[in-house]
């Protein structure tokens, strides 16, 4: 039969519902063939044209770990002076675990994407959308590994690219801060925090045709 036993099921249910993004980690590094693991459910990832655009790279020069949390850092300031009012509280989140981490990925767009046409013609950020893919893959693993990870989008992609010696046309999308955890957060840090809170998923749902809110509710 094509469906999954019962408990698998409830598993993967279970592993969407738990995965949390991580910014406290314990540092022990992960085991290689832990890390080999995840990075393997990461490429196993759908890809627009089976392109398979990501590239992983790995951060275990301490120096640059240093320099790209420099770079974390500079932004995380652009940030808060880009959210006018909430500024102050913007900078009281972690929105970060780069230093605290046992492993440091970073995820990159490859280079000579041009050649790949395929579901890529009107939307050429199909590859961006299926790097997204590879990184839940290894997200959702690593959760059920036990393994925390935090995404962290927080960095001018050009600095970081000529940091790692990105090729012309290569990009990089995601700081990837991996590794074991003290606990994971019972929901959304950003939910505990008050920053924001899940949406109903009934106001994501239309049915035909989108549905406009109304301009003036009562
Ligand atoms: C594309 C993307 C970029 C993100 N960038 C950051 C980031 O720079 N810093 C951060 O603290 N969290 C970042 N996150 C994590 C989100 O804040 C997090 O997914 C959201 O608050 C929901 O929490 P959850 O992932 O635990 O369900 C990012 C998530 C995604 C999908």
């Amino acid at each position: 039969m094509n469906r999954y036993s019962d408990g698998d099921i409830a598993a993967i249910y279970r592993v969407i519902e738990q995965r949390r993004d991580m910014r406290h980690f314990l540092p022990e590094p992960l085991e290689p063939a832990l890390l080999q693991r995840l990075l393997r459910a990461a490429h196993l990832g759908p890809s627009v044209g089976f392109m398979q655009p990501w590239r992983f790279i790995r951060i275990t020069d301490t120096d640059l770990r240093q320099r790209i949390h420099a770079l974390v850092d500079e932004e995380r300031r652009h940030t808060a002076d880009a959210l006018g009012e909430r500024q102050d509280e913007f900078m009281r989140l972690k929105v970060e675990g780069v230093l605290d981490c046992g492993e440091l990925l970073v995820a990159a767009l490859m280079d000579r994407r041009e050649r790949h046409v395929f579901g890529r013609r009107t939307m050429p950020q199909m590859d961006l959308a299926s790097v997204a893919c590879a990184i839940q893959n290894l997200w959702l693993a690593a959760r059920a590994e036990g393994i925390g990870m935090g995404w962290v989008s927080l960095f001018d992609p050009e600095a970081l690219g000529a940091l790692l010696g990105l090729p012309p046309g290569a990009t990089p999308v995601a700081v990837l801060c991996l590794g074991h955890v003290p606990a994971f957060y019972a929901e959304p840090m950003l939910q505990q925090e008050k920053w924001a809170n899940r949406q109903p998923l009934d106001a994501m749902v239309f049915e035909n045709t989108w549905r406009h809110e109304d301009a003036n509710p009562a």
